[in-house]
């Protein structure tokens, strides 16, 4: 694996630079579960408090599942997308009668679930069970893109082939769950949408943007 000192440098700037969130001092899957659907659509600001609101009132997956599901949207109030509160609940629903209550542990069977994509599958699955899976978001596609100078629109049908290759590549073979939260984190944090703060990057060096002048052009994206 030869483009791992990308992931150790990030990984170190991590350590250094994370924010303390809840969700990640935890590894059981139904709270990672919970914040990443939350996050979906939310910033971690605003969800934060709906995190500990949820895992208050159902504890456990059984919890939410067994709620009556005014209750959930009653929670969820002010989040919006209300349909995210409905799937949460039959999710919950979901995991009691096909899986006994127990989360699913891989990807594959993660994927299975209602509401959960190759992204929040790929999350729970490393944050939660270690597997070797890597995450695609928002920010994984705009440091990917940047770092690598890869041009092709994230929009596009062939992007998500295209970035999964490349976060494969520095995708580490211990400890994907610390790697993956890394490289969210420092898109969030460091390898903003707009300027960026390349003087003081542990991978200006490395970036490829940065040497051609394009870390503003990069990722592409026609379509919102
Ligand atoms: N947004 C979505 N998932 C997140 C996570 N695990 N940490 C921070 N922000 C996130």
């Amino acid at each position: 694996m030869e483009n791992n000192f990308i992931s150790k440098k990030i990984s170190s700037w991590y350590l250094q630079h994370k924010r303390d969130l809840p969700w990640r001092n935890t590894q059981n899957p139904y709270y990672i579960w919970l914040s990443e659907i939350i996050l979906q659509q939310t910033r971690v600001v605003q969800g934060m408090p709906y995190y500990y609101k949820f895992i208050e009132a159902f504890p456990t997956v059984q919890d939410l599942a067994n709620a009556d599901e005014n209750e959930v949207l009653r929670l969820w109030q002010g989040l919006g997308y209300y349909s995210r509160a409905r799937n949460l609940h039959k999710t919950a629903k979901m995991v009691l009668e096909n899986y006994a209550g127990e989360f699913p542990n891989t990807y594959q069977e993660l994927l299975k679930l209602k509401g959960v994509g190759t992204y929040t599958a790929a999350a729970i699955a490393s944050f939660a069970f270690g597997e070797k899976v890597a995450v695609l978001d928002g920010n994984v596609y705009r440091v990917l893109s940047r770092i690598f100078g890869e041009s092709t629109d994230i929009s596009s049908n062939e992007a998500k082939k295209v970035f999964m290759q490349l976060a494969e590549s520095i995708l580490p073979d211990q400890d994907a769950a610390t790697h993956n939260q890394a490289i969210m984190e420092f898109g969030a944090l460091q390898c903003t949408p707009s300027s960026p703060n390349c003087m003081f990057c542990p991978l200006a060096m490395d970036c490829v943007a940065n040497a051609k002048g394009q870390v503003a052009a990069l990722p592409v994206k026609s379509k919102k």
